[in-house]
Formats: structure tokens, C-alpha cells, sequence
């Protein structure tokens, strides 16, 4: 008979309660936890049900209940270090750490560039937790959720709503309680459809749905607006992230993570945006607020870095229709300087239509050496394109001597969505059996996985679902974030299991750079440090998950756990999930820090690899009473 996959060890979260209604429920659990029937398990190499060896298991439970009663009785005795943290006061309740634009001012940073990341300035915070707002209530689910959000869940005021201007954007305010999100109707051109359809025509397609033919699958949305734009192209299978600086009202970032599209805090005043040269396929800007000529064309050659070979930068000014013949005029003064430097980084005017330009990299590499020596812009060593972690802005071409350099045109040809070909894996380096191994293992995992989100492991009485509990809904979830995401596998084994979520593919900052893979399979993805915040808004994804990481984190980086872990509590909306795979010690070492921030939690043997465990833990809705 083979062994059972998972067995539910101990650890219920406990609110300090009089110590008389603690030693109740002991009791109770401890009845429960011995008197527990059979535990349905998961055999992983196969994922059929196997039947439960309860008797073997019998021994190793009681054991651990006993555990579990000592346990108990220190959290009631108040135990110091496990003493649960207090909740943030109410002006915390939208922080996001590094943009203290107040301190980034008194510690000299001016011209923009207070806007920018500074974690040195801030500090470590307060311990406490993020609390969400008063009237804060869960989104609704994908799709719904794209259309309709609580307004109590953003900082934003109606008047503030009404006025703030993209063009991407058709609104309208449904209740008191409700901002909805227009994007379909037919209104003349402001309509998002219209707009994807004239970007479409204008680069020589018959429509927007030939987007994906041409080579274009993945858009960086400089300055969202309501992210209307990239919802549309959701709609097309196009994945669109946005990208705009810290606001602290009406952020864009937090409005598109509350409708469930792909956003992060981001700008580039001074230093390159978080992500490798050559990876995206169109960069859009739609009254971005972005001055492109300044800086010497600094911003423009960052642009440059990472758009793929061939791709498009669209930029759509912020002269409107409203401002009739001045509109001609004012366009002139904008785009003049831009089209200037375009020919010094090879870049060739494709089409003017209205108020929107579009632009096209070159896709030949002999564009760069037929430019006249006064005015070209260098190419870069190859050092410089190492490693993208908030470096300075470069004054040189980035990529033209990487493998990666393929023009996306070209792409178009061999592709089967996020599967990469195999020359595709020889350029990085990836042999071919890896990386399907790492698809089977992925897919398996996220089918065990699925099963647990569900509240019933943390009831009295755990069990693993079985066949005869109902699964979680494909939509119970849609913003996710994998910490430590490797080739991009769980993005993967999501899509190809038809669940409605994007994942933000995060690959930590030491560990192998596998970021150029996750982009050019067309996913969201993003060098991050640990030991840092993370640039979102509290309260935006509803799953994280993160394989080895904490064990990477403790082997090389060295920093706070306590602090990672109030971060991850930061950025996860209540009721979200976290789903984190270690080594069994690790799992151990962390799980008083899980109970400090009060999530519900079970740790979970893997009986396949008994050196590693789960810990899956939900983030409780908590409300300052
Ligand atoms: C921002 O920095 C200022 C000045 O250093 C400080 O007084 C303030 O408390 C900081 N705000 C937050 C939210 O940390
Ligand atoms: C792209 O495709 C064209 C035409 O098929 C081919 O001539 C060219 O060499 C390709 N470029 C690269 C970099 O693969």
C-alpha cells in the first residue's frame, strides 16, 4: 500500500482569549484531532485518491497533538515571542513603504525624483499590521470584479474620479458604494475598442484581434489611467502590465490590482525600471505625464531598452480634441523633439493619426552602424545589460548583442502561446527535459494546491478536501504572486487549468535570473530583493506563493524574516492566500512569525519528499473594532 501524501500537523491560530475558553477548546481539538477518521490524501506522482494508512498515522497524530497542547498552553500563558502584533493606526492603512515623498524631500532628493523608490529613507516601519479601510469589502470576483469595485477599497473621491483625464476611460458611477467601469460602449473613438482598433490598423493590421499574429502579446502601460486599455487587451489574450510612479490618491496601480489586471509601482525619473532589456513588444503611453525629451533622451533610451526588436511605442498626447486647431500646433511642439532623437536609436515613424504617434524599433542590427557618427547614440558594453535592478538610467543601446535580440515579427512564426520553442530554450541556456520536467511537476503541484484553498483544512476537524468536497471556484482567486517563480512554471500549470488568474512572476534578486525566460513566454514578471518592500499598494493580490525561498533568503540575503513576512500581510487582501513550500525546518522556524501576524495556517508533510512541507495559511479579515 503506498503511504498517504499529506497528513495535517497541529496549529490552529488562537485569539488570546481568557486562558478558560483556551483549555475548552484544547480539549475539544484534542478530541477531534484523536477521534479524526480517515484522511483523504493525494498520491502526487499520479494524483489518484489512494486510501489512508489510519493506522500508521494514528500514532505520529497523538503525538502531535500533545505537541500542539504545550504549545497552547505557552500562547496562553502570553509567551513573548509569540505574542500577536497589534494593527496599524487608520493612517496606515493605505502605506507603501519607500515612497515617503516628505522624507525623500528632507533627505534631498528633488526634480521628480522624490517620486522614486527610496527604501534607505524609510526605514523599517512600525511593527504592526496594515489594517484595511472602514468601509473595505472583498472584491468581487473575475470577471465581475473588472467592471465593478468597492470605492470604500480605494483612496479616491468621487470629484477627484470625475476629473482626473485619460482618454482609455469610459465611467460611470453606479451606486453609492460602487465605481463602474464603461469600457465597451460604443461612443464614437473615445471608446477603448475603438482606440485598441485604430493602434491595430495603424501598424498595418486589418484589426486588433491580429495583434497576437503580428508578434505584439506583451504591452508595458506607462500611466494606466482606469487600466481600460489593458483590459481590453486581456480580452485578446494580450498581457498588458501597468506601470505608473506612487500616488497617494487615485493611484492607477491600485485601481487596475483592484480590478484584477497586472500593475506595479514604477517609475523612471532616474533609474531603469526593474526588467531586462528586450522585453516587451509595445510600449504604450496615453497623457503619461512623461516629458520625453528631457534628460537628453534619457527616458526615450530607457523606452528603447526594453522594447523587443520591431516593437511599438505608442504615444498618445495629451492634446484633445477640446483644444480644436491649437490641438495641430501643440502636438508639433510635443512630438518634434522625440521624432528628432528617434532616428539617433533607429526608431522610424510608422503612423500619425489624431493625437496618437506610433513609433517602430528597428529590427535590423546594421540600423546602428549606418547612423552618422555626431549623432548616434552608442551601443552598450555587454556588461551593462547584466543584471536590471533600479540601475541608473543608461546613455547607450541596450541588447544588440544578445541572443534574445529577435525581432518580434519573427516570433510570430514558431509560437504556441507560452510554451517556448526549443531554439527558444537554447538561447536561455535551458535543456529541454528540464523544463518539461519542471512543467509536469508544476501542473501536478497545482492540482494539490487548489484542493487545500478552501477553509475546511482549518476547521476543528482538518481533513484534506475529497472527492466529495466541491473544488474552488476557477475565479475564487485572480491577482497572484509568485515570490520565487524560477521558469514560470505555476503561471503555466494555472492557465493550462483554464483558472482566471495573471501571476506576477517575481524572480529574486541572487538566485538564477530566469526573468528574460518569464517575459518571453509573454508573462507578467519582475527582479525583486526580498529583503525589501515590495512596490504594490496594501490589500492587492490574493494569492502569494513562494517555493524555497524563505531558505534562500535565510542561506544568502541574511534579512528580517518578520518584516518579510509583515510585507506579504501588506500586500495580501483579507481572505487572501499564501502557499509557501520549504524545507521542514524552515517551515518550523516560521510558523510563530504566521502566528504573530494571525493567519490561519497548517503545515503540511509532503509524504513524496518528507524534507519538504507546505505551509498554507489565509489572511483574516481583521477590523479595528
Ligand atoms: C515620512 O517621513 C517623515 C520625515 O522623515 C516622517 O515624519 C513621517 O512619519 C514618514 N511617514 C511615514 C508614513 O512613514
Ligand atoms: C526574421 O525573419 C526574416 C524573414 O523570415 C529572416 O530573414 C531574419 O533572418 C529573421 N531574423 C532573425 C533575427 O531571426
Amino acid at each position: 500500500m503506498r503511504s498517504p501524501w499529506t497528513k495535517f500537523v497541529n496549529f490552529v491560530r488562537f485569539p488570546p482569549l481568557n486562558w478558560l475558553l483556551l483549555c475548552f477548546i484544547c480539549v475539544i481539538a484534542l478530541i477531534v484531532v484523536l477521534g479524526s477518521p480517515s484522511l483523504n490524501t493525494v498520491d502526487p506522482a499520479t494524483s489518484n485518491f489512494v486510501v489512508p494508512n489510519i493506522y500508521k498515522s494514528y500514532r505520529k497524530l497523538r503525538e502531535q497533538a500533545a505537541n500542539e497542547i504545550l504549545e497552547i498552553r505557552s500562547l496562553s500563558l502570553g509567551g513573548s515571542h509569540l505574542r500577536e502584533l497589534d494593527l496599524c493606526g487608520k493612517e496606515r492603512e493605505n502605506y507603501v513603504p519607500c515612497y515617503n515623498v516628505t522624507g525623500n524631500l528632507l533627505a534631498g532628493f528633488h526634480d521628480g525624483e522624490e517620486f522614486d523608490r527610496h527604501c534607505e529613507v524609510d526605514g523599517s516601519g512600525p511593527h504592526c499590521l496594515v489594517r484595511p479601510p472602514k468601509d473595505y469589502k472583498i472584491p468581487l470576483r473575475w470577471p465581475a470584479g473588472r467592471d465593478v469595485i468597492w470605492s470604500g477599497n480605494m483612496k479616491i473621491t468621487k470629484d477627484q474620479f470625475l476629473s482626473s483625464g485619460s482618454m482609455t476611460k469610459r465611467i460611470m458611477l453606479l451606486e453609492e458604494n460602487q465605481i463602474a467601469f464603461h469600457s465597451e460602449d460604443g461612443v464614437n473613438f473615445d471608446s477603448v475598442k475603438d482606440y485598441s482598433r485604430q493602434i491595430a490598423e495603424m501598424i498595418g493590421l486589418g484589426s486588433d484581434s491580429e495583434f497576437l499574429q503580428a508578434g505584439v502579446r506583451t504591452v508595458l502601460d506607462i500611466g494606466c489611467g482606469f487600466g481600460s486599455f489593458g483590459a481590453h487587451l486581456f480580452s485578446l489574450k494580450l498581457m498588458t502590465v501597468c506601470i505608473a510612479s506612487y500616488e497617494v490618491f487615485g493611484s492607477q496601480v491600485q485601481l487596475a490590482l483592484e480590478r484584477g489586471l497586472p500593475a506595479m509601482i514604477g517609475s523612471f525619473f532616474s533609474r531603469q525600471f526593474p526588467y531586462p532589456s528586450l522585453s516587451f513588444d509595445m510600449i504604450h503611453c496615453a497623457q503619461c505625464g512623461i516629458i520625453w525629451d528631457k534628460k537628453d533622451g534619457a527616458f526615450l533610451i530607457e523606452v528603447d531598452r526594453v522594447l523587443r526588436p520591431g516593437g511599438y511605442f505608442v504615444l498618445t498626447s495629451p492634446t484633445n480634441k477640446l483644444q480644436g486647431g491649437l490641438s495641430r500646433a501643440r502636438s508639433k511642439i510635443v512630438f518634434a523633439p522625440i521624432e528628432e532623437f528617434s532616428h539617433r536609436i533607429c526608431w522610424s515613424l510608422l503612423a500619425q493619426q489624431d493625437d496618437t504617434l506610433i513609433w517602430q524599433k528597428t529590427a535590423d542590427l546594421n540600423c546602428y552602424a549606418s547612423r552618422s557618427k555626431q549623432e548616434a547614440v552608442p551601443l552598450c558594453k555587454e556588461e551593462f545589460d547584466a543584471e536590471a535592478y533600479y540601475q541608473p538610467l543608461g546613455a547607450c543601446i541596450s541588447g544588440t548583442t544578445s541572443q534574445r535580440w529577435i525581432p518580434v515579427q519573427n516570433r510570430s512564426q514558431w509560437h504556441d502561446q507560452y510554451q517556448l520553442s526549443m531554439a527558444e530554450l537554447a538561447i536561455h541556456g535551458v535543456p529541454v527535459e528540464d523544463f518539461s520536467e519542471d512543467s509536469d511537476v508544476w501542473r501536478s503541484a497545482l492540482r494539490n494546491y487548489w484542493s487545500l484553498l478552501t477553509p475546511l483544512i482549518f476547521s476543528d476537524h482538518p481533513k484534506r478536501p475529497g472527492e466529495e468536497d466541491p473544488l474552488p471556484p476557477y475565479n475564487m482567486i485572480r491577482n497572484v504572486m509568485d515570490m520565487n517563480s524560477h521558469y514560470g512554471g505555476l503561471n503555466a500549470a494555472f492557465l493550462e487549468a483554464k483558472k482566471s488568474v495573471w501571476v506576477m512572476n517575481v524572480v529574486p534578486i541572487g538566485t538564477q535570473n530566469t526573468l528574460p525566460l518569464i517575459l518571453d513566454r509573454g508573462f507578467a514578471g519582475v527582479l525583486h530583493n526580498w529583503c525589501e518592500p515590495f512596490p504594490t499598494y496594501p490589500r492587492t493580490y490574493d494569492m502569494l506563493h513562494a517555493m524555497g525561498l524563505i531558505s534562500h533568503l535565510i542561506n544568502s540575503e541574511r534579512c528580517d524574516l518578520s518584516n518579510l513576512f509583515l510585507e506579504m500581510d501588506r500586500i495580501l487582501r483579507p481572505e487572501g492566500w499564501v502557499v509557501l513550500r520549504d524545507k521542514a525546518a524552515v517551515i518550523e522556524k516560521v510558523r510563530s512569525i504566521v502566528t504573530q501576524i494571525r493567519w490561519d495556517a497548517r503545515v503540511i508533510e509532503l509524504q513524496s519528499d518528507s524534507d519538504q512541507h507546505l505551509l498554507v495559511c489565509q489572511k483574516p479579515f481583521l477590523k479595528k473594532l
